[in-house]
């Protein structure tokens, strides 16, 4: 199934509660046709109250969370403990009150050099490698829009023409207050991925959601233009205020 579909909810906890059920199903989808769910995760607070779904029931009892497995589509150059930490963030709301296998947390290592840290990351995805391809084809791309236009760490003004044999970057990118040393997946493993689905929500992201989905093409203005699966699906996910200056 491939195409770009989206669905705009009138709050933020029904449309959490939509994504919760989507992930659960791509889980089991991916566990009984594949033995294994491989999914990737991203930061920023708009993820948070889907986070704490899963954690609870139905989810909790019901996911085969051993057979699931969690990458990280970017990292902020933190340790893992640290507030800005993106894994730090799903585990403490998420993944530390599910049993999911640790081995089966496959974090980008902020608190490495960020070299470090990239060949590390990309080790780690070339030991779940099929297809000819350097890494996995992930199951499920979670992924947010900054009011800038970035998505995972590709920001805007961004190297556009990444080498496509590459899996991962260090980047720098000022977003807010936030570390701006990133670790990023590259556009080649997200438009590999069977599923991506873009969270968004809030009045602040109204207009970049309008110009990178309905203006013109400019991938290095709108660096989530280049999110495009080859073979695969992207849901957006949006809310009433996110939604405003859409046309239909
Ligand atoms: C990060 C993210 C980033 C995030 C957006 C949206 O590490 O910061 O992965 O791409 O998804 O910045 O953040 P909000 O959800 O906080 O708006």
């Amino acid at each position: 199934m491939t195409g770009t579909h989206l669905q705009v909810y009138p709050t933020v906890s029904v449309l959490s509660k939509a994504a919760a059920d989507l992930f659960a199903q791509a889980a089991r989808d991916a566990v009984d046709r594949r033995g294994r769910f491989l999914a990737a995760l991203s930061g920023g607070n708009t993820p948070i109250p889907l986070f704490k779904l899963l954690a609870g029931p139905p989810y909790q009892d019901e996911l085969p969370w051993t057979r699931m497995h969690f990458f990280w589509s970017d990292e902020r150059c933190v340790p893992a403990d640290h507030p800005e930490s993106n894994y730090g963030q799903a585990r403490g709301n998420w993944l530390a009150r599910v049993p999911v296998l640790e081995g089966n947390l496959h974090r980008i290592k902020g608190e490495l050099e960020a070299g470090e840290a990239v060949k590390d990351y990309r080790e780690r995805l070339e030991e779940y490698a099929e297809g000819g391809l350097g890494w996995p084809r992930l199951d499920f791309v979670l992924l947010g829009l900054g009011s800038d236009g970035h998505t995972a760490s590709l920001f805007p003004g961004s190297e556009v023409n990444i080498d496509p044999q590459l899996a991962v970057v260090a980047v720098r990118g000022s977003y807010a207050d936030r570390p701006a040393e990133r670790i990023s997946l590259t556009p080649s493993v997200f438009n590999s991925a069977r599923l991506v689905l873009f969270l968004v929500t809030g009045e602040e992201k109204a207009e970049a959601l309008a110009a990178s989905r309905q203006g013109r093409s400019d991938p290095s203005r709108w660096p989530v233009q280049r999110i495009r699966p080859r073979d695969g699906k992207v849901l957006w996910l949006i809310d009433t205020a996110a939604a405003s200056l859409l046309s239909r």
